[in-house]
């Protein structure tokens, strides 16, 4: 059986709901996961004890959260520091990183989210995981000074999103992932 490991930043409920998505996908798959909100229980995750890592966040200009981006800065410096990152990331067969984010898009659609993404990846690429999947869920502007950003902008009238549509979709995506 896999080891999974997922852990995810949400500062307004919408990439938890992604992530008990995908956490309830991969038990129903029989599959046990290790999931954490980062700020808890994060601080000594050895990404290297797992075959698969999951890891998303919201994206707050165009970054992950705040907290994502420490948490990832001090497993840099935790695998730099111990020589597993190696000139030309070399491949650890059977690691897997699968990245997400929820993003509004309000004004540059996708392009706004894909750093966040991007960034998030990097990691798990410097130490040699293969990225299997990057997943953008839409993710609606929820708090009263820019839920006016959930309509009007790129990607059109996103409020209430993630849905259960998307999160029906996303469910199958889980699934496919697992086939890899
Ligand atoms: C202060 C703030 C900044 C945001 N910045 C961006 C952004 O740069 N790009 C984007 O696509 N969405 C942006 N969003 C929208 C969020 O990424 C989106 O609502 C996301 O689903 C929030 O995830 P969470 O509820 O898990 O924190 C922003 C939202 C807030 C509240």
């Amino acid at each position: 059986m896999m080891r999974i490991l997922h852990f995810y930043f949400s500062a307004t409920g919408n990439t938890k709901k992604v992530a008990a998505t995908i956490d309830q996908t991969l038990a129903g798959l029989g599959h046990k996961v290790e999931s954490f909100i980062v700020g808890e229980k994060t601080e000594d995750l050895e990404l290297l004890d797992y075959d698969m890592v999951f890891a998303g966040s919201g994206v707050y200009q165009w970054m992950p959260g705040k907290p994502m981006q420490a948490l990832l800065g001090r497993l840099l410096k935790k695998y730099v520091d111990a020589g597993e990152i190696k000139p030309a990331s070399p491949r650890r067969p059977g690691k897997k990183a699968v990245v997400y984010c929820t993003y509004g898009g309000v004004h540059t659609g996708i392009n706004e989210a894909v750093p966040a993404v991007k960034y998030m990846a990097q990691l798990f690429d410097h130490l040699g995981f293969d990225i299997l999947a990057e997943w953008y869920i839409p993710g609606a502007y929820v708090s009263e000074k820019l839920k006016g950003f959930s309509v009007g902008g790129r990607l059109g009238d996103i409020q209430g999103r993630p849905n259960a549509h998307d999160l029906q979709s996303l469910a199958e995506s889980v699934k496919g992932i697992l086939k890899v």
